[in-house]
Formats: C-alpha cells, structure tokens, sequence
C-alpha cells in the first residue's frame, strides 16, 4: 500500500523522505500556489529531492481535452522521471485520459466523489483513481464507503486502475481506507506524521531508557559493550 505526501513544500517532504517510507508526491493548483514560488522550479527541486524513481503527480490547468493533453506532455517532458499527471473527470477530463493513454503516458484521475466517475476514469485508461474522502464526507456523503465501494468495484470487473485515496482531515479516515482495500493514500504531511504518534510509544520508550541507564550508567548499547 502506498504511502503519499500531499504538499509542495520543500522541507516538508525533505523531512518525511529521510524519515518514513514514502513512495510519491501528490501536488494540485492550490498546493502548488501556497508555496508562492515559481511553478517548474519548485517541481523540478520536489523531483531532485524524492529522486528520479518515486512518483510525482502533476495536475493540469486547462480545462478541454485538447489543452490538457498538451500540458500533460509538457509536465513530462520538463519533469522527466516517474511523473503521473492528474486529471479531473469531467467529460473533457475523461477525454483527455482516453487519448493519453494511447500516447502512453500515465494518469491519475482526480475530483473522485462517487464510484461511478473511478470507474469511467478506470475504463478510460486512467492508472490511479483519487477518492476525495474528506470532501465526499464534508458533503453528507460517506468518503470511506466511496472508496470500499470503487475498490469492490474494480477489483469484480478486473479493472487494474490502483485507488490513492486523497483529501484527509484525520488518521482515522486513513485507517478506514486501508480497511477498505485502497492501494495507497496521499495526505498532508502533518497527517503523515500524526501516523507515528502515540503518547504510549514515547512513554515506552523513555520507561526502556530509564532501565537501561539505571543499571548501566549509559545512554548507549554498544558504549556499554566496549566497556
Ligand atoms: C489530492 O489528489 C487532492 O488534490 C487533495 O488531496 C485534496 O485534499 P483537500 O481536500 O485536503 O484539499
């Protein structure tokens, strides 16, 4: 299952890379201007950070097929390595997911809020789909269930289009789209980071020490081996 930052921010994901296992970043237009910088650069720094391998998901801004297939070979061909770029699925959307799949370059299919769009967006050729959970939720809806119900969904009709589910506000509409079978989610890096916490692990972990270093006088294993 994947893990995904969803942010532009240079030390935010510099951070997250060196510490916990990430596999990509997810950017959209309202990410990218919140880092007021400008746009190929900052993307070009996120690809040099993450390395040429993890996935890096661009958005386009046009608005018709035609203008969408066009940026989308630009974000490619600028940002070279494992780039994906997001779609969203309006009729031109779908369109432009169709052709690009011809031209071979790959998609995510983004504004997901019900498990029919994933699975147009997954017909059309689309390789991710991205369920808005807490946006689906925001709206009387029931994001976890949209994304149990794309998984079920793609998983009878042997559609092999992966479900990153996006849009979180907590871990534990994180937790329940694991139980619910999506290949990998994408949220904001204080919510990665919030998957680490317990206030049991650091108590634990400080109980470990205080044993140790009572009886031994060191805060280190090996210090105390070479003695
Ligand atoms: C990712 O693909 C989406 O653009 C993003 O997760 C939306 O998240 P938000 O609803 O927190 O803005």
């Amino acid at each position: 299952m994947q893990l995904v930052i969803d942010s532009a921010n240079i030390d935010k994901i510099k951070k997250l890379i060196e510490f916990l296992p990430i596999d990509g970043v997810t950017t959209n237009p309202s990410i990218i201007v919140k880092e007021q910088k400008p746009f190929f650069p900052m993307l070009e720094e996120i690809r040099y950070v993450i390395g040429e391998e993890k996935e890096l998901f661009v958005q386009v801004i046009a608005t018709n097929a035609k203008d969408m297939v066009e940026e989308a070979k630009y974000i490619c061909k600028v940002l070279g390595g494992n780039v994906l770029v997001k779609i969203p699925v309006t009729m031109e959307g779908i369109k432009a997911i169709k052709q690009l799949k011809r031209e071979g370059i790959r998609t995510l299919a983004t504004t997901i809020y019900t498990p029919v769009n994933a699975y147009l967006a997954a017909k059309a050729g689309a390789e991710y789909v991205a369920p808005y959970v807490n946006r689906i939720d925001n709206l009387t809806g029931n994001g976890v269930k949209v994304v149990t119900e794309i998984t079920e969904v793609f998983s009878r009709h042997n559609l092999s289009c992966k479900v990153l589910a996006a849009s979180f506000k907590n871990v534990q509409q994180i937790h329940n789209v694991c139980l619910a079978g999506a290949h990998g989610v994408t949220a904001a890096p204080e919510l990665i980071e919030a998957l680490v916490e317990h206030p049991s692990i650091e108590e634990n972990v400080e109980k470990f020490r205080k044993d140790w270093f009572d009886q031994y006088g060191e805060e280190s294993l090996i210090l105390n081996v070479k003695k």
